[in-house]
């Protein structure tokens, strides 16, 4: 089995190696980022794949709906377990990506619903003390073992897959934040004042969204809203959906060192 992700900030990256780590037992690499060119080789070469993403508005991140339909044709016949990590709630998370699976030929195995530290570092909603985040992370990992261990038991969850999730995910918070992720792409910020031209946003940037143009970032209302620019920026000069940043938020931060 191999990983294929999206993660903005870390959680989801965590969750998916933690899951193949117990799964494989070996730490032979074995999850792609879907930004790395060895994912499609990957996913053309494997049957099994674990797909992991966080959940954005209980919708799908736009960086991996595009990778899923930009690949359909490779997903075809496919044994797909999903990975959702979320701040608090996602609904049908898993099945976001289930049903355009299902319709381009796949066959989900189950989906794994995580509560992970919350990534929106620019509005207050949800933010936690580091001890609290921490353990928010000892209870993923714990549930991602068990989530292996019903698999050697030949059952797979069914996080976020059923009738009652899909209805909670849609009257929930899609409806109510329908395209909200369409509507953040033009909307990311970066203040000059506090930006020193490092340039560390345009290297991370998933979507080629940040430009130097002049030794200035640039923004090509291409954003995803990952967090990720928002999350490493050393001079906390950029923001997304509020105004000032107030907590950077990075995997490594709340994981225990082993
Ligand atoms: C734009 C945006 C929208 C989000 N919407 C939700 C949500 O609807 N429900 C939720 O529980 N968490 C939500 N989150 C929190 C993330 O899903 C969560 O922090 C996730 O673990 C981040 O994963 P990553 O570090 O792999 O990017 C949202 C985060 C962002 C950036």
């Amino acid at each position: 089995m191999i990983g294929i992700y999206f993660s903005g900030t870390g959680n989801t990256r965590f969750c998916v190696d933690k899951f193949l780590k117990y799964y494989n037992k070996d730490a032979v690499r074995c999850s792609y980022a879907i930004e790395d060119k060895a994912a499609l080789t990957k996913l053309k070469d494997n049957k099994d794949i674990v797909l992991g993403y966080p959940i954005y508005y209980s919708d799908l991140p736009i960086i991996m709906k595009d990778f899923i339909q930009d690949n359909q044709a490779l997903f075809r016949g496919k044994n797909v377990f999903i990975i959702v990590t979320m701040g608090l709630f996602s609904g049908d998370g898993a099945g976001c990506a289930a049903r355009l699976l299902r319709k381009y030929g796949a066959n989900i195995l189950g989906g794994l619903h995580l509560k992970m530290p919350d990534c929106i570092g620019d509005v207050k909603l949800l933010k936690k003390p580091l001890e609290e985040n921490r353990e928010i992370v000892r209870k993923a990992d714990a549930k991602i073992k068990a989530a292996v261990e019903a698999v050697w038991q030949g059952h797979y969850r069914r996080d976020g897959l059923g009738i009652i999730s899909h209805a909670a995910g849609l009257f929930g918070q899609r409806l109510y934040f329908y395209n909200k992720t369409v509507r953040l792409r033009d909307k990311l910020k970066i203040d000059g004042e506090k930006c020193v031209s490092c340039g560390k946003c345009a290297t991370l940037c998933p979507m080629g969204n940040i430009k130097m143009t002049d030794s200035r970032p640039t923004t090509c209302g291409n954003c995803t809203s990952c967090y990720r620019c928002i999350s490493n920026c050393p001079k906390q000069a950029i923001t997304l959906i509020g105004s000032t940043v107030l907590e950077q938020s990075t995997i490594e931060k709340y994981i225990d060192t082993e």
